[in-house]
């Protein structure tokens, strides 16, 4: 499979959060990094949350320069490649079997990816982004978490699900984050527009304002920033540091 080298692939095998190691990176003024980890002891989900990180679930983070990207639109770049990535499994591996109805990924504002399962059972949650931006050094991190071949634990196993779960097979994590990044690079080069287009086709809930109204993607934007904004401030190293 051939991928666009912009990015430098680090691999570790364990790490506390991939998240964690591109802020380091990031403040040593490194960019255009992917950093990958089999395991993490720390992952960190959305309002200090625990991102479940056990081995077989593909865990990255994308360092990059914020004069490189459109701040506002990252969130919603990184969630329409996550979906074609998945989508992209789904024709190759499952199509429609029997009677089976093909499973749909989707999503859910403002950083969830989710699938139907057969079952019925409504969606459930297979990747979350966690977007982190540091205005001091001028950069951005995108860590996403997607549950491939990793068990679901107990405790959230019905509200999450992993490709595994839903395919019944193992899947190449490899073959994965390659494809994820072919799908980054595609985005990336699309017209505002046209990126909300497709965000709008592939989100299943309306964005609402913080009030609870609805609102348009514009406002939603918004959101995303000053919670990637707000998220720094909880790490403690956006207001501190020089
Ligand atoms: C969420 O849905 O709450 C966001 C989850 C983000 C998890 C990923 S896994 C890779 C990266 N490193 C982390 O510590 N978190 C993100």
């Amino acid at each position: 499979m051939e991928i666009n080298n912009k990015f430098k692939i680090i691999h570790l095998k364990t790490t506390h959060s991939t998240n964690r190691d591109c802020v380091e990176l990031g403040k040593e003024g490194k960019r255009n990094i992917i950093v990958v980890s089999d395991i993490q002891t720390k992952g960190k989900g959305r309002l200090d949350r625990f991102w479940y990180s056990n081995y077989g679930g593909l865990y990255f983070s994308i360092l990059l320069d914020i004069k490189d990207i459109n701040v506002e639109q990252i969130n919603f770049i990184v969630s329409l490649s996550i979906v074609d990535t998945l989508k992209n499994y789904l024709t190759k591996d499952f199509g429609t079997v029997g009677r089976q109805k093909p499973k749909v990924f989707r999503i859910k504002f403002p950083n969830d990816i989710i699938v139907k399962n057969n079952s019925s059972i409504g969606y459930k949650k297979i990747s979350g982004i966690l977007g982190e931006i540091n205005l001091n050094y001028g950069f951005v991190v995108v860590g996403i978490g997607i549950n491939i071949n990793n068990s679901i634990d107990a405790e959230i196993n019905n509200i999450a699900t992993s490709l595994k779960e839903i395919g019944e097979k193992e899947f190449n994590k490899q073959d994965i984050l390659n494809e994820f990044i072919i799908n980054f690079n595609k985005y990336n080069k699309l017209t505002e527009k046209d990126i909300l287009n497709k965000y709008k086709e592939n989100c299943i809930t309306i964005p609402m304002t913080r009030e609870g109204r609805s609102s348009n993607l514009a406002v939603s934007t918004g959101i995303i920033l000053y919670e990637a904004i707000r998220q720094n401030y909880n790490d403690g190293n956006f207001s501190s540091e020089k």
